[in-house]
């Protein structure tokens, strides 16, 4: 199969590009390279003749027709959006720009693309958002497929629009869609923004691990090559119309999530140990959502599938590939706002 992946150069795009020409499918990247971006991630594939890069903006409609009339894929995977939480708070222009208005470029392209190609009923746009769409759990419960939205965050009620658009466009113009809800991806080429790998290369350099609040909020951990299987796996055997939840099957409080990375630290940097004495609890997100929780039974039953790894042992493999790999997240220490505390509002 032929898939255009937009966002391709940022983690979990990466992790399916990757994938994909592992598998034997020709991938065309699109991604327009935000601060987020790092083509090093696609280096283990990038000299495949499986894959080729088209830097282009998802704000940009006259470039995304221009991509699909010279590549002609069978299925686009949109993964392409502004991504982190704490950017919202400060700048929600962005993540309107890219997430919604993006994506409704992008569902304009492939809808004229899809017409002009006949309108195969193989044809594929897979959506791919959060579960923080979903908003916010109290001690019990968990997200399913049926859950009501409630973003709660400038991030998640973009994606949330995104979503809305998605489904709108399969039951208006019948354009083949499948949509995935996941939760907190972890694992290799984390951009150093995100908690997992703030917390490693803070523990790694002798600086305050910053925890927000108390530490009490719970998040679903997917390491992201499981990730990527499960969404190579919806875009295959997913059900035309239908959304599936991806979870990790992995709940966790952040704190406890820490103290993990902490104590893989102790044994792999002994010297420094222990690595718990530098967590420094901070003022919290405004809004931060207290708990998220994936019911896997949709993918689980109708699909087969169930993550590889627990986070135990993700963890352990994203600790040693960043120890192993100072050379692909040191240049992005110097990006703009990495290592400064973004999103106080
Ligand atoms: N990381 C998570 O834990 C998580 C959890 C749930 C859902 N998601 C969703 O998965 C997708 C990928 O997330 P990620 O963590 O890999 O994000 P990321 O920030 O690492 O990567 C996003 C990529 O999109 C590109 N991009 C951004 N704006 C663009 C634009 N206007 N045009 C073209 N390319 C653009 C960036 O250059 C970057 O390479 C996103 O849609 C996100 O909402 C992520």
């Amino acid at each position: 199969m032929k898939i255009l992946v937009t966002g391709g150069a940022g983690f979990i795009g990466s992790a399916v590009v990757r994938l994909a020409v592992r598998r034997g499918h020709e991938v065309v990247n699109l991604d327009s390279l935000t601060y987020a971006a790092n083509l090093e991630n696609v280096t283990p594939v990038s000299n495949s003749p499986l894959y080729a890069f088209e830097q282009a903006d998802l704000r940009d409609r006259a470039a995304l027709d221009r991509v699909l009339a010279t590549h002609k894929p069978d299925a686009i995977m949109h993964l392409a959006a502004e991504s982190h939480v704490d950017r919202s708070i400060d700048g929600p222009g962005d993540f309107i720009e890219t997430n919604i208005t993006g994506t409704y470029n992008l569902l304009e392209a492939a809808r004229a693309y899809w017409a002009g190609q006949g309108k195969p009923e193989s044809f594929r746009f897979h959506h791919i958002s959060t579960d923080e769409v979903f908003g916010s759990l109290g001690d019990e419960g968990q997200f399913t497929e049926d859950t009501p939205y409630d973003p709660r965050s400038p991030y998640s009620a973009s994606k949330a629009a995104s979503d809305h658009l998605v489904r709108a466009w399969h039951e208006t113009y019948g354009l083949p869609v499948v949509l995935t809800n996941c939760s907190n991806n972890y694992g290799p080429f984390h951009f150093p923004e995100k908690l997992v790998p703030v917390v490693i290369l803070n523990a790694l350099h002798g600086r305050p691990i910053p925890v927000y609040g108390d530490g009490g909020n719970v998040r679903d951990w997917l390491f992201v090559e499981d990730h990527a299987d499960a969404l190579l796996l919806v875009l295959e055997k997913g059900e035309l119309g239908r959304s599936y939840n991806i979870g990790g099957e992995n709940e966790a409080k952040n704190i406890d999530l820490v103290r993990t990375i902490c104590a893989h630290m102790d044994e792999l940097r002994p010297q420094n140990a222990p690595h718990d004495k530098l967590i420094t609890f901070v003022t919290d997100r405004p809004g931060h959502d207290r708990r998220y929780a994936i019911d896997p039974t949709r993918i689980r039953t109708e699909l087969g599938w169930r993550p590889s790894v627990t986070v135990e042992e993700g963890l352990r493999q994203t600790v040693e590939w960043y120890l192993a790999n100072e050379a692909w997240w040191q240049p992005l220490l110097a990006r703009e706002g990495v290592g400064q505390r973004l999103g106080r509002a």
